[in-house]
């Protein structure tokens, strides 16, 4: 295949698996044998959504991460481990720490002896130096929960995610905005101002319902419900969807 034109001075593609605002996972295959074909590092943000891998409906989604790099995935969003914590993958971690390791005379010794003493220093794998252990909670988590767990923490929300469309659709006051995305749905209360959803979304954290958010689709304001709980009961959505009849 002829290798499509591109500025010398591109270096990467990367691509999102799960957007913040919507869910929506890009076309990771595509974009990652485009980047492979061309030797550009493919990088994956699955900030938010890599935990998705974990779900047994919707981790083919996420199946061409198999080209990426490097990809990263917060534990502290949706795998149970408490802020902050961000886990950063690299497909051969000896070609990010040429470009991500620190130099300074007394670091010298970490990067010049060949010595298995000095093979993992994980200050060489990204940008800052001092770091707090931020793994160990995650490792905790993980130890305490089980990756079946997981499993079944992931699939509650993006099911939970599922029955809300249902409920919505059922519902004459309020519509989807477009379909569901991993756990998150976007849906409008018809009607509605900007100034109406801002009202109505201070009023859920003034009752200390829920911390739901108001955010843009396509320029309009719209409502946003991000599921990332497993335990996240029927009855609270079912409440704020209620709470937004007039
Ligand atoms: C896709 C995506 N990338 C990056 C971020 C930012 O992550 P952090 O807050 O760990 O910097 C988020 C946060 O919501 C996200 O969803």
């Amino acid at each position: 295949m002829a290798a499509d034109p591109h500025p010398e001075t591109v270096i990467g593609v990367v691509a999102t698996s799960g957007t913040t605002n919507a869910g929506i996972v890009d076309d990771l295959e595509g974009l990652g044998s485009y980047a492979n074909q061309r030797e550009l590092w493919f990088h994956v943000d699955g900030a938010y959504g890599g935990a998705a891998l974990f779900s047994p409906t919707h981790r083919d989604l996420l199946a061409g991460i198999r080209h990426a790099d490097s990809f990263v995935v917060d534990p502290h969003k949706w795998l149970l481990a408490p802020l902050d914590c961000a886990a950063l993958i690299y497909r051969n971690p000896t070609v990010a720490r040429k470009i991500l390791a620190q130099q300074a005379s007394y670091l010298d010794i970490l990067h010049t002896e060949d010595d298995e003493l000095y093979e993992w220093n994980p200050s060489d794998f990204a940008i800052h130096l001092s770091r707090r252990a931020r793994g160990l909670p995650f490792w905790f988590s993980l130890v305490t929960n089980g990756t079946t767990n997981y499993e079944t923490a992931i699939q509650s929300a993006i099911d939970l995610a599922q029955r809300t469309v249902a409920l919505i659709e059922s519902m004459d006051h309020v519509e989807m905005v477009r379909p569901s995305s991993l756990s998150i749905v976007l849906f409008r209360r018809k009607g509605w101002d900007a100034e109406r959803y801002t009202q109505w979304s201070q009023q859920l954290l003034r009752d200390q319902v829920a911390f739901v958010t108001p955010t843009k689709w396509e320029g309009e304001t719209v409502a946003r419900l991000a599921f990332l709980h497993p335990d996240t009961p029927d009855e609270m959505v079912h409440q704020i969807l209620e709470s937004m009849r007039d």
